[in-house]
């Protein structure tokens, strides 16, 4: 997507060194800074410390670490438990977002029989390539799919403005292009569609109010930055069209885990009869899992994320404390949205609705598991 007019990507491999670029998401919307990923640690590092994050986007950068492994081996044949070790690093780096496990898996299996260190290198190299290339096309349909949601919403409203609520950030920041929450809006807008978003700021480290908003403003969306709890009052006054949400981890049940505070949009999207989708790329679905409640992994984060805020004065950067020093605070990273609250997902295969039987409808292979 286009930053300045300029065509980005917030990872890519520099083709002349070999390293991994990543755009450092913690420095946007003020400062675009662009980091090397050298080393596997840099990789763990860069996803813990949320430099990229957003489940599809984990995935990439998950692969690029096994690459990154095979890479610095020392010696021409790769062992085996060096690499199993070095791929359980990666996967426990960021606990929900199940992309991350399924990519750093998808490299490992290609690796898996190859002891050859030149082998392995161009091999995964593919594999991690091929990833970023198949999420971002995954992204690109996710639009397409997406299109006919908000087409048929402004027909019904004589063309008068589409207003969706989106929360934390779900665009090509956290995927590699499009995004998918925002893919369907993306294709709205260029479709010529009046469509305005709602942006949930996303405390505490309000990836809505950073980096969504900058990246619709960068594509000259109409958006509005609104407080977390803005979104009910809202949808009681008729204006929310509808929600679109991206998300870390579904179930194959339909269950899904997403940032903070999603489900509460979902409660309050369901009181108000509004449409809430949920919009994600096959790599999203856990196909093992079926009580997202009970067994999705929630992330806890450091508590000085709720107790500092980051912002920017006089050409800083600069963090403060908004708590009394010593209050405890409970950062949990995620929460989960049940089935029943879901109308849609929006996948790179179509719409369906949040049930096992028509996700497995749509990807009739994962019913073989
Ligand atoms: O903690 P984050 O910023 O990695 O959380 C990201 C989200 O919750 C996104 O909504 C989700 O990953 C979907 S990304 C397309």
């Amino acid at each position: 997507m286009s930053n300045n007019g300029e065509k980005r990507r917030p990872i890519w491999r520099d083709k002349e060194t070999g390293s991994i670029k990543i755009i450092d998401q913690r420095r946007l919307p003020h400062e675009l800074i662009v980091v090397d990923l050298q080393l596997v640690n840099d990789c763990i590092t860069a996803i813990q410390d949320m430099y990229v994050r957003g489940a599809p986007l984990i995935g990439v950068t998950g692969a690029y670490g096994v690459y990154l492994a095979v890479l610095n081996f020392p010696t021409q044949e790769i062992e085996a438990d060096y690499l199993i070790s070095e791929c359980r690093r990666i996967k426990a780096a960021r606990p929900t977002a199940v992309n991350l496990s399924w990519a750093v898996d998808r490299v490992y299996d290609k690796l898996k029989h190859i002891s050859n260190k030149d082998q392995a290198i161009s091999v995964a190299q593919q594999e991690a390539d091929l990833i970023a290339e198949l999420e971002a096309e995954n992204c690109r349909k996710i639009g397409a799919h997406g299109l006919p949601v908000i087409r048929n919403i402004s027909r019904e409203k004589d063309g008068r403005t589409v207003n969706v609520l989106t929360h934390c950030n779900a665009g090509w920041l956290a995927c590699v292009e499009y995004g998918t929450a925002t893919a369907p809006i993306y294709a709205a807008f260029d479709a010529g569609i009046d469509v305005h978003v709602w942006v949930d700021e996303t405390r505490p480290l309000n990836q809505g109010a950073r980096l969504t908003a900058w990246e619709l403003g960068q594509q000259g969306v109409k958006h509005t930055l609104i407080t977390d709890n803005a979104g009910g009052h809202l949808m009681q006054h008729a204006k929310v069209d509808l929600v679109i949400v991206g998300t870390d981890r579904t179930t194959f049940t339909g269950d899904v885990a997403n940032k903070i505070g999603t489900y509460l949009k979902a409660l309050a999207a369901k009181d108000n009869q509004i449409p809430f989708y949920v919009a994600l790329p096959s790599s999203t679905f856990d196909w093992h899992i079926n009580d997202g409640v009970k067994d999705i992994p929630i992330e806890e984060r450091d508590p000085n994320e709720i107790k500092f805020v980051q912002g920017r004065k006089a050409g800083k950067t600069l963090s403060v404390l908004i708590s009394p020093a010593d209050s405890p605070a409970a950062n949990f990273a995620f929460d989960v949205t049940p089935a029943r609250l879901v109308t849609g997902f929006i996948t790179e295969r179509g719409i369906c609705k949040a049930s096992a039987q028509d996700i497995k409808q749509l990807f009739p292979e994962k019913s073989k598991r």
